[in-house]
């Protein structure tokens, strides 16, 4: 008895405690997406974290992801994919051709690596001009998918993080658009070739470009700003229409 009532009150003393410990990692709630903390993990990133914080393509694109429907699918060159260009490649560009190049690494919707797969090209990405939306092409052999911007190919081995809203790949190289960086006569970019997947020829001034998001050609009135505002008319505009459905 003496011995055991001792037991008894510590075990009673140690109950809210233990109740305490167990409720602590109970559902945290998922905060905003911290896209810079996604890159730090291999620390690899500083010269496209710069790229995306001077085009203010990172408060854009965090500030959108709470009300996206569709999602975004950030391509991710590595620091070495950036010097391994030809030096200037980057600094050549005008500012206005610099957030072209970041938002072509964009794309207005959330693709697993699996959905790389059967989709149908090209992919509309943020960038865009007069002419339309800039396209990537993916192909794919089994599970291993390939990006192209009809200037560059590569493969995609990495997910940073693949999970809606958000997904984040890993690149090797940076990939350079052919509204930029192609060949002045058109038509002669190297066409990615296409395996099993339903790949279009690549026609990059085509402005028929995947993505069932609210049609693109009535946010296209300013040209000037249609690339960095695009995403954003987007989002307006979707939500005036639900509004509106809603009133
Ligand atoms: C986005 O949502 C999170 C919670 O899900 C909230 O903490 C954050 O403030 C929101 N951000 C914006 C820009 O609305
Ligand atoms: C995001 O993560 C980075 C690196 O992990 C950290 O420095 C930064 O403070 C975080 N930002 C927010 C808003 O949590
Ligand atoms: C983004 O740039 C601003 C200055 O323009 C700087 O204060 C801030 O630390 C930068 N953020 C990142 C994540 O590089
Ligand atoms: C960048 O501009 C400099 C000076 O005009 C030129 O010498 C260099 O070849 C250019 N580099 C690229 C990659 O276009
Ligand atoms: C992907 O690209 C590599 C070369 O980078 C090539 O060997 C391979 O055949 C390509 N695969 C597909 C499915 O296009």
């Amino acid at each position: 008895m003496a011995t055991t009532t001792p037991l008894v009150l510590i075990l009673l003393t140690l109950i809210p405690f233990l109740t305490l410990a167990q409720k602590a990692p109970a559902p945290a709630p998922s905060g905003p997406i911290n896209i810079t903390g996604i890159f730090d993990q291999g620390s690899q990133y500083t010269f496209l974290i710069r790229l995306l914080n001077e085009t203010q393509q990172l408060t854009q694109i965090q500030s959108q992801l709470n009300s996206t429907s569709q999602g975004f699918t950030i391509f991710a060159p590595t620091d070495n994919a950036f010097q391994n260009l030809p030096s200037g490649t980057i600094n050549n560009l005008s500012d206005d051709k610099k957030v072209q190049l970041i938002l072509y690494h964009v794309t207005p919707k959330y693709y697993s690596l699996s959905d790389f797969q059967t989709v149908s090209n090209p992919v509309r990405t943020q960038a865009s001009d007069k002419s339309g939306p800039w396209g990537l092409y993916f192909t794919s052999q089994g599970n291993q998918v390939n990006v192209s911007s009809g200037v560059v190919t590569e493969p995609i081995n990495n997910a940073l993080r693949q999970k809606f809203p958000l997904a984040v790949y890993q690149l090797d190289k940076v990939l350079l658009p052919t509204e930029l960086f192609g060949p002045k006569a058109p038509a002669s970019s190297p066409a990615p070739k296409s395996s099993k997947t339903p790949s279009k020829t690549p026609t990059p001034s085509s402005a028929a470009v995947e993505g069932d998001a609210p049609a693109p050609a009535s946010s296209n009135k300013d040209d000037s700003a249609a690339g960095r505002n695009d995403g954003f008319g987007f989002v307006v505009g979707f939500g005036l229409i639900c509004m509106a459905i809603l009133t």
